[in-house]
């Protein structure tokens, strides 16, 4: 039995008083690579958002080995700094080197010296495969390897758990495939827990050990379970989006 990192129970995320999700109940095993599914606009960056600290639950608990950091804030700050994370569309900054970029978190929240800052930069880097990269500004690569920075800008301090918020969009089928495997080597060889939100069917197959599916019209979860159950045995919605047949 794999071990439950996060638990989520009972939780409804909004925004005021406009509910977005409602009655999430779900957990994210050690190790696991876990996947976030859902049509555009149905919650799916709302709830990493509030499971990495940034939104308050209107409603219900999230979690992190049995402690909640909105309940206990004594416990906020390590449980946040535990988290790295990948934001939708989630740019570098263009006029830093990829080395800066990675530097930048390192700097706000560690005393490090520039010199250490930047051997854990392009350590950072080589981790992700930009090895000799480090002083090439992000216009200079190409989309699959500023993806990878962005990676490896989330990995600054070395996370448990890594949040990505649609890291393949954008990119071809290849660079889309070497990322997958980026992902897979991180979880197994770095030993990360792992949440990404994608649309990719072929990321998802590749990737996911369990998935949930967040449903726009009924603004709850109608699904939980790998890709390979729920594209046989799933609720009609989920089965078509795997399949990828129209509605
Ligand atoms: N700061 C905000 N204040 C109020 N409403 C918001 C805010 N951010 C998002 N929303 C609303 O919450 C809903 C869900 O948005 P969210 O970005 O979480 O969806 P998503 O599933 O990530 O969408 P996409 O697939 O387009 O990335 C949308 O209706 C959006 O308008
Ligand atoms: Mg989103």
């Amino acid at each position: 039995m794999k071990k439950p990192l996060i638990d989520v129970k009972n939780l409804t995320v909004g925004y005021g008083t406009k509910i977005i999700q409602k009655d999430l109940t779900f957990s994210v095993n050690e190790k696991d690579i876990f996947v976030i599914m859902g049509g555009s606009g149905c919650g799916k960056s709302s709830l990493l958002r509030v499971l990495m600290g940034l939104l308050k639950p209107m409603r219900g608990q999230v979690l992190f080995e049995g402690t909640d950091f909105w309940k206990n804030p004594q416990n906020r700050q390590e449980i946040l700094q535990s988290i790295g994370v990948m934001f939708q569309g989630g740019a570098l900054w263009t006029s830093r080197t990829l080395a800066e970029n990675i530097a930048i978190p390192i700097k706000q929240y560690t005393n490090l010296n520039d010199r250490q800052i930047y051997e854990l930069a392009r350590y950072k880097l080589s981790q992700v495969g930009l090895s000799g990269f480090e002083q090439y500004y992000p216009s200079e690569i190409s989309g699959g390897m500023r993806k990878r920075a962005g990676i490896a800008r989330a990995l600054a301090l070395d996370p448990r758990f890594v949040f990505l918020d649609e890291p393949s969009a954008g990119l071809d089928p290849v660079s889309s495939a070497k990322l997958d495997e980026l992902i897979l080597q991180l979880r197994d060889s770095l030993g990360m827990t792992i949440l990404i939100v994608t649309h990719e069917l072929a990321s998802i197959f590749t990737v996911a050990d369990n998935a949930i599916w967040l449903d726009a019209k009924t603004k709850t979860m109608l699904a939980q379970g790998s890709p390979q159950e729920l594209v046989q045995n799933g609720p009609l919605v989920v089965q078509k989006f795997l399949k990828r047949e129209a509605e």
